[in-house]
């Protein structure tokens, strides 16, 4: 597809963090590529944008990102719609209160937060690479850094907790991204990770005392505009371009998880994660 402006392909852009996201790339004059699971949002975000943004031009693309048949499928079109991408942010995210098991067989938060970004990455690398100088930024959590993660064991079975599923697929999310960065250095790809903070959004979607405290907590959150603010530093700013495999907070780089900085750690975090991606069947298995 010929578009005059850079690309940049943005998941989770329907409500939150991402669609703030997605407003500043118009803003910055990117040509948004927006993979949303649910039209009518799709078209609303659409329209927003364009009221602030007169001159902003959005392709949406229609996925279930829980679906890896639909996120490898999506991921196909948008390499074939567009050979060159700048920019990639993998922002999708669930934070969910009981288990859901996907058609697919795996943990949804699994799913969404770790092995559809990982399977999306991979299907436009191509198109990432064959732009001059281009950026991955993964939407991470802080969550991550007090997380333990088992690369022998993604998949928690009997171990899930709400906090426990979440925590480490972010933590894995950040391992595949610095095992990204590593392999993908020399190629002018770089691939980071940007928490947003605390943010007042919809993420938590429950009630009793989770959805309570999270309602709580709304009054000292950062709002959605704030949250946004780290992914698009790590995204658009110009003194990052040759920065990859970093951790962001509050637009500076600092230290992850001690489990992050193990190079064989994040071998076997991004090995594990290609087996689940190739073999769907072996979701169930813990
Ligand atoms: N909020 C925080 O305090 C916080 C803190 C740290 C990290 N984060 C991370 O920030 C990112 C954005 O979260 P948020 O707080 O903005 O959450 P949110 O308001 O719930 O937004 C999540 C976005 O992801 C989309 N999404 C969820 N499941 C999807 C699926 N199966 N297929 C396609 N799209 C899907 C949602 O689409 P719909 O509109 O269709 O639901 C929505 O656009 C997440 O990665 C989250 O883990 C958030």
């Amino acid at each position: 597809m010929g578009v005059d402006r850079p690309v940049a392909v943005v998941t989770g852009a329907t409500g939150g963090i991402g669609r703030f996201i997605a407003l500043g790339l118009a803003r910055a004059g990117y040509h948004l590529v927006l993979i949303c699971r649910d039209r009518v949002r799709a078209e609303a975000t659409r329209a927003w944008i364009a009221d602030t943004t007169p001159h902003s031009s959005i392709d949406l693309r229609i996925a279930d990102l829980s679906l890896l048949s639909a996120t490898i499928e999506i991921g196909g079109d948008i390499a074939a719609s567009y050979s060159r991408i700048a920019l990639l942010i993998n922002n999708a995210g669930v934070f969910e209160a009981k288990p859901v098991t996907t058609a697919e067989g795996f943990d949804r938060v699994l799913a969404v937060n770790l092995l559809s970004p990982f399977a999306l990455t991979r299907a436009l690398l191509p198109s990432l690479i064959a732009h001059a100088h281009s950026r991955i930024v993964n939407v991470g959590s802080s969550t991550s850094d007090r997380a333990r993660i088992d690369p022998d064991d993604l998949v928690l079975g009997d171990r899930w907790t709400m906090m426990r599923a979440y925590s480490q697929s972010k933590l894995a999310l950040m391992m595949i991204t610095f095992a990204l960065a590593k392999r993908l250095a020399g190629t002018g790809v770089t691939a980071n990770v940007a928490h947003p903070g605390m943010v007042a959004t919809g993420l938590v979607r429950t009630g009793g005392i989770i959805g309570l405290a999270w309602g709580c907590l709304a009054a000292i959150s950062l709002t959605e505009e704030r949250g946004a603010d780290t992914p698009l530093h790590a995204a658009l700013a110009p003194e990052l371009a040759t920065v990859s495999g970093a951790y962001f907070k509050n637009r500076g780089s600092v230290l992850p998880n001690r489990q992050a900085l193990n190079p064989p750690l994040l071998e076997r975090v991004w090995m594990a994660t290609e087996r689940l991606v190739a073999s769907p069947e072996s979701a169930g298995q813990s």
